[in-house]
């Protein structure tokens, strides 16, 4: 039953993120360093019909929702054959299913993906300056991306959620012109506060707050309004009263959502993370390939689950904690 999946502070969790490979086609600074990182071999990559069986046991434990990440997962082959068999577990009561993508190679595979039953889109944008894109991502693509993001309005995704890291001297600059986009456009654009994570470098300095960002916003659109937030919401909504779209404010650091966190992660390499935060992991992988049964399976998840904390250390502490670089994690 779905107790396996609440933990000692009573929090249910029905919503997964499935890392579908850490390979990725861009090298944005903040995510991992120029050379790239060692990743894991392929035979120690969950297969497709692994990832399934795995889903399939999180979704009779109560997972309503599964979000597919990456690093980046448009670059995973059977993208669209995981969606057949995730689309499968429908009947057991999964109902949404997300990917969070850069949308660089994304545009073409829209109608498929749509078709095979993706509901929610996410889209990582850190910039609307094409020079600074390059900068940021090491890598050529901007207008790929602002294709994919208005293809993903027109093949009727809603809202398409465009996610942007906010670094201070690098786009801090760039939050209203970001506001600005939400005027036609039926988008949620969120505002993500910069966070620690192996090798990415993060300091203080570099951080760009919640309240700051709203402050500049609110400088220039003194009515920006705050909106009402979905129950498990990342973020905190806000529009400008007549724009079609809104945006708002991912505050892991400043402000945490650790109170109402309803999220495991697969990672690519089978391994169950139970917070974004901390080196705590148990291997699912080995497990199943060893022939664990489901109930094997569940003791080992339940178990996990049941050793998660309450929150994550707080931002002094964040940046000595080891981790995972974020694109082995998936965000
Ligand atoms: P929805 O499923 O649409 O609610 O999106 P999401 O915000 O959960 O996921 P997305 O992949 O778009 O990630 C946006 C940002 O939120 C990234 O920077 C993630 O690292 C961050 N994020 C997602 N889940 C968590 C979480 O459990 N804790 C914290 N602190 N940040 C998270
Ligand atoms: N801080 C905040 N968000 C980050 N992301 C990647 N690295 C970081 C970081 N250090 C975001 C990506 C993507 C999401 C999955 O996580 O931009 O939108
Ligand atoms: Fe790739 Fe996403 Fe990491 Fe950027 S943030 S390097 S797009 S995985």
């Amino acid at each position: 039953g779905a107790a396996g999946l609440t933990d000692t502070f009573g929090r249910q969790h029905r919503y997964l993120r499935i890392s579908l490979t850490e390979k990725c086609n861009l090298r944005c600074t903040y995510c991992m360093p120029a050379e790239g990182l060692p990743l894991t071999p392929k035979d120690h990559i969950l297969t497709t019909p692994e990832i399934i069986k795995l889903a399939r046991i999180f979704v009779s434990e109560g997972v309503t929702k599964i979000r597919l990440t990456g690093g980046e997962p448009t670059v995973r082959k059977d993208l669209l054959e995981i969606l057949d068999g995730l689309n499968a577990l429908r009947p057991m009561g999964l109902e949404a299913i997300g990917m969070t993508t850069n949308a660089l190679a994304l545009k073409r595979k829209l109608p498929a993906l749509k078709a095979r039953g993706l509901d929610q889109l996410n889209i990582s944008l850190d910039t609307l300056d094409p020079f600074k894109f390059e900068l940021m991502t090491r890598r050529r693509g901007f207008d790929h991306v602002m294709d994919s993001i208005h293809a993903a309005v027109a093949e009727g995704f809603y809202p398409v959620k465009l996610n942007a890291v906010v670094i201070k001297n690098v786009n801090d600059m760039e939050v209203v012109r970001f506001v600005e986009l939400t005027k036609d456009l039926p988008i949620y654009v969120r505002f993500i506060e910069y966070m620690p994570f192996g090798g990415n470098k993060w300091n203080e300095d570099k951080f760009v707050s919640y309240k700051t960002m709203l402050d500049g916003v609110r400088a220039v659109y003194p009515d920006v309004a705050r909106l009402a937030d979905e129950p498990n919401d990342t973020s905190k909504a806000w529009a400008i009263p007549g724009f079609a779209g809104k945006f708002g404010f991912i505050t892991s650091m400043s402000d945490h959502f650790c109170g109402t966190c309803n999220r495991l992660r697969l990672l690519a390499d089978g391994n169950l993370k139970v917070c974004l935060f901390g080196n705590s992991e148990v291997d699912l992988k080995h497990a199943l390939r060893g022939g664990a049964s489901d109930d094997e399976l569940l003791d080992i998840i339940g178990a996990a689950v049941k050793r998660k904390r309450k929150q994550h250390a707080g931002m002094a502490e964040l940046t000595k904690l080891p981790n995972r670089p974020m694109t082995l994690i998936g965000g």
